[in-house]
């Protein structure tokens, strides 16, 4: 492919926002390799991500991407405006809402898919309700990717995919800051079922985040409404 990635408009103070290149990459050659037609994603930004996504799927019949983010306008809208620019916006509908409203919306109007990029809020109970829908809507053989799992909150959500969610593997070989896993079949855990989940892994790189947010305005604060 020609590097999309490149004609991409990246504003300065929110380009840290955005998947790396080669993620973007990654993603691009996935879902054109597997040929993934019904997909989504939580978390827009500036729409490096949606923009590889929603360019593998040209060509694919009656291919769509949902794209779900409620702070499109702190982006300045760039990331519509980089769908538009790249004549990408027939592929997208855009949700311009929470994850926790639209995900549950979609799954009682009988929504399924291939494949989902998780990207949205990054807190621990954030990236678990993204995931917890998105697995309901998700056909068996279908894949998720979870991007930032060097973070302690999405480490957390990776482990206890890991651990607990049995009808799901492990995909190796992908970038290291995601995990993706491949749905392999129904949930059959028993009612009773639990697996602890806690994991050491991204200590040290989330201190680090802490650390930075505290010091300069980050994409964390710029996410939360509260800050
Ligand atoms: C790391 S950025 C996403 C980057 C994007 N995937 C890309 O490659 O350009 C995180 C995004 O999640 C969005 N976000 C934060 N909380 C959210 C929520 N509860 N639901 C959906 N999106 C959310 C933010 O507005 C922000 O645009």
């Amino acid at each position: 492919m020609g590097s999309i990635y490149r004609e991409l408009l990246l504003p300065e103070d929110t380009a840290s926002a955005s998947v790396k290149e080669h993620e973007a990459e990654f993603l691009y050659g996935l879902v054109k390799e597997q040929g993934l037609r019904r997909s989504l994603e939580t978390g827009f930004a500036n729409g490096a991500s949606a923009v590889h996504i929603l360019s593998a799927q040209q060509g694919l019949k009656g291919a769509r991407h949902i794209v779900i983010d409620p702070f499109q306008e702190r982006y300045a809208d760039v990331g519509l405006r980089n769908v538009r620019r790249l004549g990408l916006s027939r592929g997208m509908r855009f949700e311009p809402h929470y994850s926790h409203e639209v995900l549950p919306r979609l799954q009682r109007e009988g929504e399924r898919i291939d494949f989902a990029f998780i990207d949205g809020g990054h807190r621990f109970d954030e990236a678990f309700v993204d995931f917890y829908y998105i697995d309901l809507m998700l056909v068996h053989g279908g894949f998720v990717v979870i991007h930032d799992v060097k973070l302690r909150p999405v480490a957390t959500l990776a482990s206890w995919i890991r651990r607990d969610k049995s009808n799901y593997r492990r995909v190796g070989n992908v970038p290291r800051n995601m995990l993706m896993v491949q749905k392999t079949g129904p949930d059959t855990r028993p009612w009773w079922h639990y697996r602890s989940f806690g994991t050491m892994k991204g200590l040290l790189t989330h201190s680090l985040h802490v650390w930075r947010s505290r010091t300069r305005l980050s994409t964390t604060r710029r996410d939360n409404p509260e800050a």
